[in-house]
């Protein structure tokens, strides 16, 4: 089938070389030249496991092409619209000038009968408010909302866990059964494929990133309170998280979630709520934010109090920079918080990362980035794991880090490291709401 993905960031540029990967003819549209003349290079304009691949291949194939000319998605029979929804500058609520400005430019290219397919994470009524500009040209809005983990975003799109397609009252059959060969080969695996109506499929989205963003924020809740009492977090996540209804998954206490999704989805839905007079019924996701944020605040204090009483013009090695593994995403990084927080108690901050270095200098320049890890360790005074990476949790034994450092204080901020073989190697361990 012939598909059009209109922006490509991180979710389009995904979105469309998945769907070319599975057979379809798919063209990306973008406003950014830069970025159309990397990915038409079958460049990965970022780091994103098994994504050069089949950019590389679909492109090979003449199956995917990237373009800025919106007319060059004349001809598909669906388009989706991948676009960013940003926090506003000056409060919580999503910014849609770019799902805005993405339908404008496409709806002239329309014919009757297309498919447009919004992705993008919107506040729940976005969707009607956009049907009569799309129906205006004799074309259908849907709303198919994506689910994909970054680090996983390609199998995510391709095999995913669920697919939900949200429809208007006036949208036939016929819809339904194009999404379904769009499709064809999750479908054809049985993955569950469920209908609704278009603010239940905005909903959905919203509702999954604010139950995941719960959980977290709740058993780092639960790693305060253990704080207090000198109780371990972790096998109390182990212990509830054997009971089905509970699932271990999400339940790793650290410094919190960052990344380009949870954060500004929890404040969008607060946002959006409030709008709707129902602010009450998500009061609780303001203090799952909080919670969330006071978590680097506690990493920051274990290394002070690790060092004495005070970081400044020690050494500290901050391992991580990216807000998760597999990724070279900084947007809203604890990771980075607490090294810039750390940096700014006047600490002499080193950080390094596989994947993320260079995002974080452009960001944060006034840090210090050593892409060796080894050479990162040398001569601090603390060490500082943010980011779960294999380098660290795996393949770094506390009996290497010895012969690096000068202090033996470690605080892992992701509850990762083998506590036990730190502290038999003779280091100070402090986890995140642990003893
Ligand atoms: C998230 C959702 O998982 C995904 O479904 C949605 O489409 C986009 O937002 P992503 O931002 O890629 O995906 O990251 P995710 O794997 O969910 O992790 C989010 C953050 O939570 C990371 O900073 C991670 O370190 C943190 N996290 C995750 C925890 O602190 N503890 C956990 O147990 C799990």
């Amino acid at each position: 089938m012939k598909l059009s993905v209109i922006g490509c960031g991180y979710l389009g540029a995904v979105h469309a070389a998945a769907m070319a990967s599975i057979g379809h003819d798919v063209v990306g549209i973008d406003v950014d030249q830069r970025k159309v003349d990397a990915l038409a290079k079958g460049e990965a304009p970022f780091f994103e496991p098994g994504l050069q691949e089949i950019l590389t291949d679909g492109i090979a194939s003449g199956r995917l092409s990237f373009t800025t000319d919106m007319a060059a998605a004349q001809g598909a029979k669906v388009h989706f619209i991948g676009v960013g929804t940003p926090q506003v500058r000056d409060g919580y609520a999503a910014d849609l000038t770019y799902v805005n400005a993405a339908v404008d430019a496409l709806v002239p290219h329309l014919s009757p009968g297309d498919i447009v397919a919004g992705k993008s994470t919107v506040p729940v009524g976005t969707a009607a408010e956009l049907t009569p500009r799309v129906e205006a040209a004799g074309a259908v809005l849907i709303w198919n909302p994506e689910f994909l983990r970054e680090g996983f975003a390609v199998k995510d799109t391709i095999d995913p866990d669920r697919l939900v397609v949200g429809v208007g009252a006036s949208a036939g059959d016929d819809v339904v059964e194009t999404m379904k060969e769009v499709y064809a080969p999750a479908v054809a695996k049985g993955t569950p494929f469920i209908v609704t109506d278009l603010a239940t499929a905005e909903l959905v989205k919203v509702s999954a990133n604010a139950f995941l963003a719960t959980k977290i924020s709740f058993i780092n809740a639960m790693a305060e309170i253990a704080e207090t009492v000198g109780a371990d977090v972790t096998q109390l996540a182990d212990a509830i998280g054997h009971d089905a209804r509970i699932g271990r998954r999400f339940l790793g206490a650290g410094i919190g979630f960052g990344g380009g999704c949870l954060p500004k989805d929890i404040r969008a839905f607060s946002a959006r709520a409030e709008e709707l007079g129902k602010g009450e019924s998500v009061a609780f996701l303001r203090q799952v934010d909080e919670i969330n944020m006071r978590r680097r605040d506690r990493a920051v204090q274990l290394v002070v109090e690790g060092l004495g009483g005070s970081a400044f013009e020690k050494k500290i090695a901050v391992l991580g920079a990216a807000f998760k593994p597999h990724s070279d995403d900084i947007r809203d990084s604890p990771a980075l918080d607490v090294a810039v927080r750390l940096h700014g108690l006047g600490a002499e901050v080193t950080v390094t990362d596989p994947e993320a270095i260079a995002n974080a200098r452009a960001k944060h320049p006034q840090l210090t980035y050593i892409e060796d890890r080894d050479a990162a360790l040398r001569d601090a005074d603390a060490v500082v794991v943010v980011t779960e990476w294999d380098e660290y949790r795996r393949q770094m034994p506390p009996e290497h880090v010895s012969t690096l450092t000068d202090g033996r204080i470690v605080v892992d901020g992701r509850n990762c490291l083998d506590a036990d073989a730190w502290r038999a190697a003779g280091w100070t361990y402090y986890g995140m709401g642990r003893p």
